[in-house]
């Protein structure tokens, strides 16, 4: 039996972060999510009662800048987005029970009522506010935090001073708390390094932390001061508990409380793991909740890099995890961002990887086991095997080496290890693999001892059988398609009923059909064809206006794809110094400044640049810059006229410009 005692739980609740509506859902947000489900169904095999949540962060000020962007209240935004979330999930068998709108009224309200058991019990307050703010992190940042050029670390956009009236979170009066419970709850962060950062990070001081807004409306108001709107994180926070309904309500019985046994998990990227383990629990004891009514565990898992690169706008733009579920099946990818990436670490999504563990893993290993037993099942067997007790099964492959690897499958998965739960399972695959060839049924056959036959292909069936139920979690359609082909009924697992370890009511081995390979595998042309069609194109054109994209593979697609020129054509750009002397913002574009250039000339030259994403125009005013001059004259529109450029590199959100150290003067040509 598996020993489930450090789990004893007869619910599991688990939830996904809320995505935010200004992005599609991309392959990051699908890890997340599959992983998410994968667990919930694992806990269901288990006989456990399962709620798994999800859903769409849909306030604060990225999301109503991004619905100004496209021209559209924020509302009607939220609402085209939201549902490609809603409707992307069962694409990849994820299965959520309920999927919330931050947005919903059984939210807001619901979010009101835990402000305000917080501000009775006295811990908000109103003050005033002035720092760096990033709009992407929706964050005041400290100027310590930020990098030259006033740029937030994590967005590499420039940060904009603000100052507002704001409530106020007494955060640093629970620095004491948080760190008694990561101490007694050493499980409560998960993987054990993110809760060592977590803990530096709480023993470093904890500041009393802004907690509303009134320079935008674009969120929950704040009850009994409606000029102000709720920080979106107060908000999206919450959705884990709103979403339970209101005392009383029967689906409470998914939050911990003592001895009720429900484990809540969250399952987070790293890089919201503080907002999860840091403010959500100071949030939920500020309103009166109990160290035994907090969640149960925050799980934080790495980063995706794509094909080696990192995941910026335009790799994960060309890699569609639906197109990808849709030409692959979604076990597949299922399969692979479960077993290919170490839950808990970054990681690389890499799509040839991808198809030769397609063909090693599913193909020749698990796939291979099924039809070799079903055809040999068909050639001895004459497509029946009577049943065998079960206590006549062989031992060499149904004993105690199988029985281990079951329960050690089952304690990954506790220990949301899908990556090593899922190898333990083909190692079982893989022994049984081995087994065929070791009990060689057909020389049995061959002497004519059918009853060793039938116990050698009892035995496999009886693995297969095992084995299907152990794939469920990662891959539920391969697993149902599998059972159909042994003869069994598709998986239905109940509340109360463990369908782990597997064994259960005598297979009806009596049933088996071969019919087509479960995992057809991949030659060569076909790998490369499908290559072709799966992995992204990202020239270095586009790669430019990636935010992310790696330095080197920029550099060296930039380099391989410039023919060479010659000397005549190099020395007919001129360059020169400029000193900017002024910049203003181009009205309705959100990228162009406006710049007014001292080349050496008798007049300043006005020149239009895209550089309004990567500096203030403080930040450029009185900056010696490159520029081509003799570049024709580009209209804008309206009567902007650009009259050179400047030479800059990096993505728009962080450009870098070129400049000339020492003090070359305003014209100065460059050879
Ligand atoms: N809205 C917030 C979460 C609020 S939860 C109360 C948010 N949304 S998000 O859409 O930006 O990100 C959601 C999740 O996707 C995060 O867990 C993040 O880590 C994950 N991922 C985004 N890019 C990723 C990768 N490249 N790799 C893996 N996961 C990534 O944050």
């Amino acid at each position: 039996m598996v020993s489930s005692a450090p789990f004893m739980t007869s619910r599991f609740y688990v939830t996904t972060p809320i995505y935010y509506v200004n992005d599609v859902p991309h392959l990051g947000h699908a890890y997340t999510s599959v992983a998410a489900d994968a667990f919930r169904r694992y806990n269901l095999l288990r006989g456990r009662e399962t709620r798994m949540l999800t859903g769409t962060d849909e306030h604060g000020l990225k999301i109503a800048r991004a619905a100004e962007e496209a021209n559209m209240t924020p509302l009607a935004f939220a609402d085209r987005i939201s549902v490609r979330f809603r409707s992307a999930w069962p694409e990849l068998l994820v299965e959520p029970d309920d999927f919330i709108r931050t947005t919903e009224e059984r939210h807001t309200s619901r979010v009101q009522e835990l402000w305000k058991r917080i501000e009775a019990r006295g811990d908000l307050y109103l003050g005033t506010y002035e720092d760096w703010y990033c709009v992407g992190c929706e964050l005041y940042k400290t100027e310590k935090e930020l990098l030259p050029g006033n740029l937030c670390p994590i967005h590499l956009q420039p940060v904009e001073k603000l100052q507002e009236e704001t409530y106020f979170f007494r955060l640093s009066k629970y620095e004491k708390p948080l760190l008694d419970l990561y101490a007694k709850r050493p499980e409560f962060v998960l993987p054990e390094t993110r809760r060592n950062e977590v803990v530096s990070f709480v023993e470093g001081g904890l500041k009393d932390l802004s907690v509303s807004r009134t320079s935008f409306t674009w969120g929950i108001p704040v009850p009994g001061n409606p000029k102000h709107v709720m920080f979106v994180w107060f908000d999206a926070l919450a959705n884990y508990w709103t979403t339970l309904g209101d005392e009383g309500d029967p689906l409470r019985r998914f939050w911990p409380k003592k001895g009720n046994g429900a484990r809540a998990v969250h399952i987070v990227g790293k890089d919201i793991l503080r907002f999860h383990t840091v403010y959500w629990p100071a949030f939920l004891l500020a309103a009166g909740f109990g160290e035994d009514e907090l969640p149960s565990q925050v799980f934080a898992h790495g980063f995706l890099t794509i094909d080696g690169q990192k995941m910026g706008k335009s790799v994960r733009n060309a890699v569609d995890p639906l197109r990808l579920a849709r030409e692959l099946g979604p076990d597949v990818v299922r399969y692979q961002l479960l077993r290919a990436i170490a839950f808990g670490q970054d990681g690389d999504f890499d799509h040839a990887a991808m198809l030769e563990r397609y063909n090693a893993d599913l193909g020749k290993n698990l796939g291979n086991l099924l039809q070799r037993t079903l055809g040999l099942v068909s050639k001895l067997g004459e497509g029946t095997v009577s049943q065998v007790p079960h206590a006549e099964l062989d031992t060499d492959l149904v004993g105690e080496t199988l029985a281990a690897a079951e329960s050690l499958a089952a304690e990954q998965w506790e220990r949301f290890e899908p990556h090593r739960a899922l190898e333990t399972t083909w190692s079982i695959s893989g022994l049984a693999n081995q087994y065929v060839d070791r009990a060689a049924p057909w020389a049995a056959a061959k002497k004519g001892d059918s009853a060793r036959v039938r116990v050698i292909l009892a035995s496999l069936l009886e693995v297969l059988g095992r084995l299907s139920v152990m794939i469920w979690p990662a891959m539920p359609n391969k697993s149902n398609a599998m059972r159909a082909q042994l003869g069994l009924p598709p998986l239905a697992p109940s509340v109360g009923l463990e369908t782990w370890p597997p064994f259960g009511p005598p297979y009806r081995s009596d049933r088996v059909a071969t019919a087509e390979a479960l995992f057809p595998t991949y030659d060569r042309d076909e790998t490369n064809a499908l290559l072709a069609k799966l992995v992204p194109k990202v020239d270095a054109e586009t790669a430019k206006k990636s935010d992310a994209l790696d330095e080197k593979t920029k550099t060296s697609a930039a380099i391989a794809g410039s023919p060479p020129i010659t000397y005549d054509t190099l020395a007919s750009v001129d360059l020169r110094v400029g000193v900017i002397l002024s910049c203003d913002k181009v009205p309705k574009k959100d990228k162009l400044y406006r710049l007014s250039v001292d080349l050496g000339e008798e007049a300043p030259r006005q020149i239009v640049a895209g550089l309004a994403l990567s500096f203030t125009p403080e930040a450029l005013v009185g900056r010696r810059v490159i520029v081509v001059a003799n570049l024709a004259p580009r209209d804008f529109g309206k009567g902007l006229v650009s009259n050179g450029m400047l030479l800059a590199t990096g993505p728009s959100e962080a450009l870098d410009l070129a400049t000339v150290t020492g003090d070359a003067k305003p014209g100065m040509r460059l050879n």
